[in-house]
């Protein structure tokens, strides 16, 4: 049971067609990163939609300078421990840089997510090559999570952590590459650092839920880093799109609880954490 507008609710176990019919009724995704089984019972209890059991673990919690270090014995590990703390919550594993070069890489990590972490959809980060991978997965059945926008694992090439899609052409890539990962068959796509517009366009454009971290209130649901929400200081610099919820919050619960209430309310994220 979770509150919600201050009415108990009896929930059931999300799935992947869940979360589409969540897009299709105008409900709110909440979602948010766990990596051990005390936090993932925590954030669960307070009504969280999916647990993303995200390659930021290597910033936040191995205290790496990148994503790049974690590898896919790493996310199989903190998978399994959030997936003993778990109920309701969709658990989704990130799979790391590299891990899904080739196909066969691909499947292979991806039946490691599933078997040994008890995830029950991946995410990759990126179009183009990557839509070879996509489309395999989910040929196998394996639900897919496709990354667009900021791609931390490409923080080489694109030389820093900035917004993406801001120039015409940029925003006109990011557009196809959100139809191209849908039709390859992901059954989601986390938008991260995009002008908030551009996200509402692509929201309005696929039929998959589009989860936004930095791209405004225009995605059909949220995400967020947990130690950032909860103004834990990773040594990293906290970006413009993370609201604390600690303000204001006696218990962890209940900064968990305000979160998931202000995305379902559409008071966050606000203006104040969108690009322009
Ligand atoms: O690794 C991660 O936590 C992520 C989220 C920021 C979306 O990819």
């Amino acid at each position: 049971m979770y509150a919600d507008q201050g009415k108990p609710v009896a929930r059931s176990a999300m799935t992947v067609p869940k979360l589409r019919q969540m897009k299709a009724d105008g409900r709110k995704i909440v979602s948010i990163t766990a990596y051990d089984a005390s936090f993932a019972r925590l954030v669960d209890a307070a009504g969280v939609d999916f647990v993303l059991v995200g390659d930021s673990l290597g910033m936040v919690v191995q205290g790496q300078r990148s994503t790049l270090p974690v590898s896919v014995a790493d996310i199989v590990y903190h998978s399994a421990c959030v997936a003993r703390g778990l109920r309701h919550a969709l658990l989704v594993a990130d799979l790391p840089f590299q891990s899904y070069a080739t196909v066969e890489r691909a499947l292979a990590s991806s039946a490691a997510m599933l078997a040994e972490g008890g995830a029950s959809m991946v995410k990759l980060e990126g179009a183009g090559v990557m839509l070879e991978p996509i489309r395999f997965l989910s040929e196998r059945d394996i639900p897919v999570c496709a990354h667009l926008g900021l791609t931390p694992q490409s923080v080489m090439r694109l030389g820093g952590y900035g917004v993406q899609g801001r120039e015409e052409a940029a925003a006109r890539r990011l557009l196809d590459d959100a139809v191209d990962v849908a039709q390859a068959g992901a059954d989601m796509l986390v938008l991260e650092c995009v002008p908030s517009a551009l996200a509402a366009q692509v929201t309005a454009r696929i039929d998959i839920p589009t989860i936004g971290i930095g791209a405004g209130p225009g995605c059909d649901g949220q995400i967020l880093v947990l130690h950032d929400m909860l103004g834990i200081n990773s040594g990293h610099r906290r970006p413009r799109f993370v609201r604390n919820f600690m303000d204001g919050a006696t218990s962890i619960a209940g900064a968990v609880e305000a979160y998931a209430a202000a995305v379902r309310d559409g008071s966050f994220p606000g203006p104040e954490h969108g690009y322009e």
